[in-house]
């Protein structure tokens, strides 16, 4: 098949915010002349793609580092760019007239190797960055099946294995590229997710291993973005023995983190490991401790009871958070480099609850120092940071799907 040379353009169109930037590409644009198939030019592009996407995260960082940086406008603009172009540019070289225009490949591609996307969270959020047009690898004891997703099949708590998928290929038509690709980013969902599902013994082991591996793998393997799921149990309440009620509220990221249980000890150990491999490295590693994952079905299944009865919401601090913002905020650590090592809560910015903040003060947390004014349905758990650093805003509510009942009649 006779191509056309692919050719990258700056887009101050697309992006306004880079326009005058020192970046060369931020828009890659294919163009075949055959119309009948163009598919096997889709290593090109991917080797345009990840270029591009190097140069653009070059330069966020450096837009953070001299605090200009703007991530919600940012990514609003991105998404309002054309879809197609008919190859047309004046960067084009002279050739033979194209007769196919394939989509503009908008590839803020990063090479993602994810774990645990095979599970509640994870598929969610797998889903969310391929939308996005990263080229994920899902590790998992099980496949997820998503189209456009490459499955392999690993047990992380196998430190060989381990290394082994993140230094090898995820599909057969890697085996097309010029050379072997390497991973830009690693996100670390794969756990037994909470206690009670096995052994105290083998949730903590299975956790601390698994998290440990991936953890000494990325960072070896020279992988430069580091992502991990930690845990709202890690401050203590979710899983104490009876009642427990945090030292303060809103529950910010210097809250204390003793737990009692086995399953947020191995998170907490999980963070402490984190954070000397980044000490060690230098590598950026974000921890994020989410508070309950929520997927969109379960507002009609669950969230009437939760609206009738806060108490059951007393173990979440009556937070929840939506899968898809969830999957948001990964793309968000994905986007932002050189913070080092940070952990974010992760929550919508409402309750779970139709009970207003105030009533839930006065009911279940009596004597809780609040530390600042809050709004009528404000979380306790405070995202404040992941806000400031991250641009993080969540999207998705209960309230998009139920009436609250103040307001029914
Ligand atoms: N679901 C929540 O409300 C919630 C809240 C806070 C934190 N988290 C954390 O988010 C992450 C995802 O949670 P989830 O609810 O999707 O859990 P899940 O159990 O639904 O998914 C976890 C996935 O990890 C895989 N896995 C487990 N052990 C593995 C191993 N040794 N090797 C490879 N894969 C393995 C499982 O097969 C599963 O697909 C976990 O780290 C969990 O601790 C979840």
């Amino acid at each position: 098949m006779m191509l056309a040379p692919l050719v990258a353009v700056g887009s101050a169109k697309v992006i306004p915010a880079l326009a005058g930037e020192d970046v060369m590409a931020v828009e890659a644009i294919a163009v075949s002349t055959d119309a009948e198939d163009g598919t096997s030019i889709e290593p090109a592009i991917v080797a345009v793609a990840r270029a591009t996407s190097i140069a653009v995260r070059r330069l966020r960082t450096t837009r953070l580092r001299n605090d200009i940086f703007d991530p919600p406008r940012l990514w609003g603009e991105r998404d309002s760019g054309r879809r197609c172009c008919k190859g047309t540019t004046d960067t084009q070289p002279p050739g033979p007239e194209p007769v196919v225009c394939r989509p503009v490949v908008r590839y803020w591609g990063m090479r993602i190797f994810f774990t645990g996307g095979s599970g509640k969270a994870g598929k969610h959020v797998v889903a969310h960055l391929a939308e996005q047009g990263h080229q994920v690898t899902n590790i998992d004891l099980v496949a997820l099946g998503h189209p456009g997703v490459a499955d392999l099949r690993v047990d992380l708590t196998d430190a060989g294995e381990t290394y082994s998928a993140l230094a090898g290929l995820a599909t057969l038509e890697e085996l097309d590229l010029p050379e072997k690709p390497t991973y830009d980013a690693v996100v670390h969902f794969a756990a037994v997710p909470r206690i009670g599902l096995t052994s105290d013994t083998a949730t903590y082991a299975a956790n601390v291993l698994s998290t440990y591996n991936v953890l000494e793998a990325a960072t070896r393997l020279g992988v430069n973005k580091i992502v991990f799921a930690s845990s709202e149990t890690t401050y203590g309440i979710c899983f104490a023995q009876g009642d427990r009620r945090p030292d303060y509220v809103p529950i910010d990221e210097e809250h204390p983190t003793v737990p009692e249980d086995a399953y947020a000890m191995s998170k907490v150990a999980g963070e402490v490991t984190a954070r000397s491999f980044q000490a060690r490295t230098g590598t950026d590693i974000y921890g994020l401790r989410i508070n309950n994952v929520i997927e969109p079905h379960e507002y009609a299944e669950i969230f009437p009871a939760f609206l009738h009865d806060p108490a059951l919401r007393r173990r979440n601090v009556f937070a929840y958070i939506d899968a898809r913002d969830l999957g948001q905020m990964v793309q968000r650590c994905l986007e932002t480099d050189g913070l080092g090592y940070e952990v974010f809560n992760v929550a919508n910015a409402d309750m779970s609850v139709a009970a207003t903040t105030g009533e839930i003060l006065d009911r279940f947390y009596d004597g809780v120092p609040v530390r600042r004014e809050m709004g009528r349905d404000e979380t306790f758990y405070a995202i404040d940071k992941a806000r400031d650093l991250l641009g993080f805003e969540p999207h998705h509510s209960w309230r998009d799907v139920l009436a609250d009942p103040a307001t029914v009649g």
